[in-house]
């Protein structure tokens, strides 16, 4: 069985977030469950490079305002088609925006990427044909919307990874996206007067998925839905939540290149990557407390302007923190504050640094993860993998993955971390107090770092949960 999986970034090809680990991962986690996948992404230059121009499967000469080709290429495996339109893709800047801001015709971007996966799955390329086609985000979201508007009867999935980012557009812009007028109602596309495209995915696609269970009923209430709550209630019965995984490969303590082996049964050889990432960030080698680490876009969405406000308390219990990130300049700017405080005891790297980040999971106690919403999460993931215990907000996939520290779990020796609401200052400190309690009794401690890293968070749980939902969309019962 063949999927076309349809997203704006995936790894090893291009990364800003979560997005593109969960993208990359699929296609082998679902090819274990019978399904194959080919993956469309936007022919970036990095992209490019990597598929080369030799194998073209797809042309369109008008293009949304140029020449747009698909090459088919292989990369670790997995078949990738780029969508090659240098007039939208070829850019110096990151995948969405440069040092200027966003670019200016990002909705143009992407409906262009959805148009090119709604024509495969629609007309097939040299003798391939999905069965299914999965949308990620709104940069993916109008293949199951043309698809619908075309009256093609491939049937999709529309993942939302987050539903902050809805690519909405003014009516303006309607031809440029080659959007259908008589689309623009509120079961169609329109959404207040404008254009959503990921309103338009998902009131088209035949299922919703997000990324956590918990999530997927955070969604139906406003201060989650962001305005999209009424659209996930009307669909509530196509609105599944799945879990993501994380490649236990690549995360794994006892065979990462980039971090002293350690494991459940060898856990003393975690204290020297906890003494090697106080040496290179500088801190004070005796830290009495536990050492948190943070590694996080720096944006409103991740709570990191809470972190000023509790650095004092925690650092005057014996905490210790290091932070690595980019993104907003104030939290950048915070963040460089807070080091400067206590030169001693935080440590930030403005930036991003895929090995730095194993390094700091290996020789961290704790994860900080106090998200505003979290769709699902990976950091506490790897955090429990690796013995650095979460601290998270209770919302979204954080919560669904935590089991935070109560009297109740603590005496059913379930607890793996600490888990705090609502979401403010004073509870990420009595959060960040009772981690600084936890840490001192040196055997209960233990004993829940060796727990955290026995949970299995691997691929096969959700893979065979969207197989599942695909099986039963391709043959309907
Ligand atoms: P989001 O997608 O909202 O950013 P996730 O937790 O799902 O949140 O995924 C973030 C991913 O990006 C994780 O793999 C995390 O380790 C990685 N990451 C984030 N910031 C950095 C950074 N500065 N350096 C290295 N990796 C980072
Ligand atoms: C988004 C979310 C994050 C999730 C990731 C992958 O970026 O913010 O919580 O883990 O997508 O699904």
């Amino acid at each position: 069985k063949r999927v076309l999986s349809v997203a704006s970034e995936a790894v090893p090809l291009v990364k800003t977030g979560g997005l593109a680990d969960v993208v990359g991962a699929l296609p082998a986690a679902l090819a274990g469950q019978g399904w194959h996948t080919r993956l469309l992404v936007p022919g970036y230059p990095a992209v490019m490079t990597r598929i080369g121009r030799r194998d073209m499967v797809w042309a369109e000469e008008d293009f949304f305002g140029g020449l747009g080709e698909v090459y088919l290429g292989t990369v670790d495996g997995v078949e990738v088609m780029a969508l090659d339109a240098p007039h939208l893709f070829d850019r110096a800047g990151g995948p969405y925006s440069d040092a200027h801001g966003d670019y200016w015709d990002n909705a143009e971007r992407f409906a262009a990427l959805g148009w090119a996966a709604a024509v495969i799955a629609r007309d097939g390329v040299e003798g391939w044909k999905p069965e299914i086609v999965h949308a990620h985000d709104w940069q993916g979201a109008l293949a199951p919307a043309y698809l619908r508007y075309w009256g093609v009867d491939v049937p999709s999935v529309l993942t939302i990874h987050n539903i902050a980012f809805q690519g909405r557009v003014s009516t303006a812009k309607m031809g440029a996206l080659r959007l259908p007028h008589e689309w623009f109602h509120p079961d169609g596309y329109e959404f207040w007067g404008d254009i959503s495209m990921l309103k338009a995915g998902m009131m088209a696609a035949s299922a919703i998925t997000t990324v956590s269970p918990r999530y997927a009923e955070e969604l139906m209430r406003g201060e989650f839905g962001l305005g999209l709550d009424g659209v996930i209630q009307a669909r509530a019965t196509a609105m599944h939540g799945i879990l993501n995984g994380i490649d236990q490969t690549v995360w794994d303590p006892a065979t990462d290149p980039a971090v002293v082996p350690f494991s459940v049964p060898r856990l003393a050889a975690k204290g020297r990557n906890r003494a090697a990432l106080l040496a290179e960030f500088g801190l004070d080698p005796d830290l009495p407390g536990p050492l948190a680490v943070l590694v996080s876009r720096l944006t409103p969405q991740k709570g990191i302007d809470l972190l000023p406000r509790v650095i004092d308390d925690f650092v005057r219990l014996g905490g210790g923190l290091c932070v690595l990130g980019s993104g907003d300049g104030w939290a950048e700017q915070e963040m460089r504050a807070i080091a400067e405080r206590y030169p001693d005891r935080v440590g930030v790297r403005i930036g991003y640094d895929e090995v730095l980040s194993h390094r700091m999971f290996a020789g961290g106690d704790a994860v900080l993860v106090p998200s505003r919403f979290e769709p699902c999460g990976l950091t506490q993931l790897y955090g429990l993998r690796y013995g650095c215990v979460p601290v998270v907000s209770a919302v979204g996939g954080l919560f669904d993955t935590v089991i935070g520290a109560t009297p109740a779990t603590e005496a059913a020796n379930a607890a793996t971390g600490i888990v705090f609401h609502p979401v403010d200052a004073l509870a990420l400190q009595q959060a960040l107090r009772k981690l600084v309690s936890l840490y001192q009794d040196s055997k209960g401690w233990n004993a829940m770092v060796r727990r955290a890293m026995k949970a299995d968070w691997g691929w096969d749980r959700s893979a065979a949960a969207y197989a599942a939902l695909f099986d039963s969309l391709v043959q309907p019962s």
